[in-house]
């Protein structure tokens, strides 16, 4: 047996038993068990472009086992992009494989820990089988690519407090977004209720997202090259034809694959103000896309350009919020905003009724690092007494997890979080879908109230043999 699942154990019998659960651990301070010297045995399934990025992140650990399903090289491959085979070569200590299934099987003694950083449609049935074999698990957001799947990740987090669940919203561990966090809870702009959130940088979408032409080129015959795994690529989604123009990275855009620009953004830019305002579910959601967008094409492949408006009851102290979702749309420039300066390409921006806070892309700031935050206007940003720092700042989001796991607790960004933020992206691509109705959702019942064809949208068929262990 493992030394961090070891431990994991002793804590159980000891500190919760003891001390009536991980609540009270928590509360008392008592959640440091003496670190782990050694280092954590991971397997990464996914080590394609961000994979890679994940694995030098955690690269101080043991890497025992690397699995992708794309082996081409980089002259085969066109575009900014590291290719899984650069990522393998460069850590030959790593056991090589082509299907997480088989190994997890063969090599379940030596992982403590899984990284999941695969198209999206596999990272529910991935994470939640390493889970019930007992890992640690960090999963990439959006943690699931159906509404069913990502409250099967926060259930299964639940049921095991003790293996660490960590969801990729990298910059929720930023110095960034817990000032944000701090900031707004301190009354830094006064009560919220407006807020934009955005992605605008189609420059960069378009390396992600294929023009919907191409869901003409579906039924195209093209020979699989001998480096794909295609049939593993598909893993749950049903069987359809190779065609490169779904991997690497353009997927996303496709429904059996992905979860579009919402679910790609979304879980960054939401991040901020879910944990600021406490935003649970919404009580409307409406959603539009482009003239292109027709209903052909929306059973293939998400909107290219798409709003999405919800509204959160009033909560605790606080009324009601609107937040409005622009994917690849422009929301209007606030006043007292740098005239010199665009707005950020991804971000947000909160209306208070003392002043405006603008953020950019709050992925990466250090603690300590102030980088993409804006108070407006510039009165308020000079007056505005910064209240003392209250939330922890961890070194990044990879080693909260790992100290997480060390300790058998569960990190910030854990997925009964990971999960709600992914359900509000799912849910506002179902608004997207339904464009034209505004639908009402209960949150008590966890469901909408007036449209069964969106309620039906909260799960997907899977393929035989790929069902979702729960
Ligand atoms: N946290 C962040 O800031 C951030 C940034 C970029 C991407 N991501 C997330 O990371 C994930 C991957 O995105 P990407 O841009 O790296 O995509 P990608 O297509 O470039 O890379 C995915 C890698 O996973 C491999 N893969 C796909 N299916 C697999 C399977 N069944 N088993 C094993 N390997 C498989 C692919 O071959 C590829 O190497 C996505 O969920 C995305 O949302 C997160």
């Amino acid at each position: 047996m493992n030394e961090i699942r070891t431990l994991s154990r002793r804590r159980v019998l000891t500190g919760a038993a003891a001390l009536g659960g991980l609540g009270a651990m928590r509360s008392l301070g008592m959640a440091t068990v003496p670190s782990v010297p050694d280092r954590v045995n991971i397997a990464f399934i996914g080590i394609g472009n961000y994979g890679a990025n994940n694995l030098k992140e955690l690269a101080a650990e043991n890497i025992v086992a690397i699995c992708d399903v794309d082996w081409r090289t980089r002259s085969q491959l066109s575009g900014r992009f590291t290719p899984a085979s650069e990522t393998a070569a460069a850590h030959p200590e790593a056991k090589r494989l082509d299907d997480w299934r088989v190994m997890l099987e063969k090599m379940d003694k030596r992982i403590d820990a899984v990284v999941v950083c695969t198209a999206d449609h596999v990272h529910a049935q991935a994470a939640l089988t390493a889970m019930k074999m007992g890992k640690h698990v960090y999963c990439e957001k959006p943690l699931a690519a159906t509404v069913q799947e990502a409250r099967a990740m926060a259930h299964m987090a639940e049921r095991h407090p003790r293996q660490a669940t960590q969801t990729g919203i990298v910059g929720h561990a930023s110095e960034d977004v817990r000032l944000i966090v701090e900031w707004v809870r301190a009354g830094a702009i006064g009560t919220v209720e407006k807020i934009d959130v955005f992605q605008t940088d189609w420059a960069a979408g378009q390396r992600y997202i294929n023009p919907y032409s191409d869901t003409e080129k579906m039924d195209v015959d093209l020979v699989v090259p001998e480096e794909v795994k295609w049939d593993l690529f598909l893993g749950p989604a049903p069987v359809r034809k190779y065609n490169p123009m779904y991997l690497p990275l353009r997927w996303r855009n496709w429904q059996d694959f992905g979860t579009g620009i919402l679910g790609d953004h979304g879980p960054h830019f939401l991040d901020p103000v879910v944990w600021a305002l406490e935003l649970g579910y919404p009580e409307t959601i409406e959603g539009d896309a482009d003239a292109g967008y027709s209903e052909a094409i929306a059973r293939q492949m998400f909107a290219r350009v798409s709003h999405v408006n919800y509204r959160f009851p009033a909560k605790g102290g606080r009324p009601p919020v609107t937040l409005k979702w622009w994917g690849y749309d422009t929301p209007p420039v606030p006043p007292g905003w740098k005239k010199d300066q665009p707005l950020p390409t991804g971000g947000g921006i909160l209306y208070g009724t003392k002043g405006v806070l603008v953020y950019g892309p709050v992925y990466s700031s250090k603690p300590g690092e102030q980088k993409q935050i804006w108070l407006l206007p510039e009165e308020l940003d000079r007056s505005f007494q910064r209240p003392e720092k209250s939330i922890e700042r961890p070194q990044s989001h990879w080693t909260e997890w790992i100290d997480a796991a060390r300790h058998g607790r569960q990190p910030s960004c854990n997925w009964n979080y990971g999960a709600h933020i992914t359900e509000l992206c799912l849910l506002g691509n179902i608004a997207i879908a339904h464009h034209g109705t505004k639908l009402r959702f209960d949150g008590e019942q966890k469901k909408f109230l007036n449209s069964d064809t969106a309620n039906a949208m909260f799960t997907r068929p899977r393929r035989k043999g790929w069902e979702l262990p729960v």
